[in-house]
């Protein structure tokens, strides 16, 4: 049995039902096969044995080591699908978690378009939304603590890499993405856009997109879409929108190219 000692009295008042679980194969999963959900019902473990990543991918930590958590948003994020908020919705997540981990002072960490938490261009965490059969949506949160043996990728990182103790800010860590969350998703979509785009590392950078099939395209992350699709400034001059795809940051464009 993991005990890590961690305790979770603003995660408790931040939620609906808060469920703590000492483990579970996949925290996305639990609340996708409840019967009925709220708003706002979290379920967090520190030991995730089947963790669940975009593309059908892993995701994996040793027991103790990963913070996994996964809360309900009500069925309108999901409605809105000519707005595209599903597209948006992990890049507002993602603009969510990240503040909330600038406010632990690990101010370089930043999203990766569609729904990675970079710090310094390695891997510190991950999103995942899923929609359930009833229009809620499943918003999983994976974050890596600490590692005490082999990576779980050769591009990971964890908080114990910037601070000391990391178990003592996950509270606040989960809270403050909550509420961030919760005010993000009422308020306008241009709105919306500005606080991605804040947080958002991807821009401005020369990029490569692995597609599906292996097509590989370049070019200069410009913007976001509403949609939450990233235009893609190719050689020719032309815009392309990208709505899957893995990213790869190449470079940061100096000041005088565009
Ligand atoms: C990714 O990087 O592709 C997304 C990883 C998302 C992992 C989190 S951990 C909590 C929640 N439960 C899961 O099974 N997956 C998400």
């Amino acid at each position: 049995m993991i005990d890590s000692g961690v305790e979770w009295p603003l995660t408790e008042q931040n939620s609906s039902e808060f469920t703590l679980l000492e483990s579970v194969d996949s925290t996305n999963r639990w609340l996708m096969d409840r019967a009925e959900v709220q708003p706002y019902d979290l379920v967090l473990s520190m030991d995730q044995g089947e963790g669940r990543g975009r593309l059908d991918r892993q995701w994996v930590n040793s027991p103790g080591e990963g913070l996994a958590f996964s809360f309900i948003l009500p069925p309108h994020e999901n409605q809105d699908l000519e707005g595209g908020s599903l597209n948006r919705l992990p890049l507002l997540v993602g603009a969510s978690v990240v503040r909330a981990i600038h406010g632990l002072g690990i101010k370089e960490a930043m999203i990766k378009w569609p729904n990675d938490i970079l710090v310094s261009e390695k891997k510190l965490g991950g999103i995942l939304c899923e929609a359930r059969q009833d229009g809620f949506v499943v918003v999983g949160v994976g974050i890596n603590v600490r590692f005490s043996g082999q990576l779980p990728a050769s591009n990971a990182v964890s908080l114990s890499d910037f601070l000391e103790y990391p178990e003592e800010g996950l509270d606040a860590l989960v809270a403050d993405s909550l509420n961030a969350i919760e005010s993000a998703s009422k308020a306008p979509v241009s709105e919306q856009i500005e606080f991605i785009t804040s947080f958002l590392g991807t821009l401005g950078k020369f990029v490569k997109i692995i597609k599906d099939r292996g097509k590989i395209l370049e070019g200069v992350a410009s913007e976001i879409g509403q949609d939450g699709a990233l235009v893609l400034k190719v050689q020719s001059g032309q815009k392309k929108i990208i709505y899957f795809g893995d990213v790869i940051h190449l470079r940061q464009l100096g000041r005088t190219e565009s």
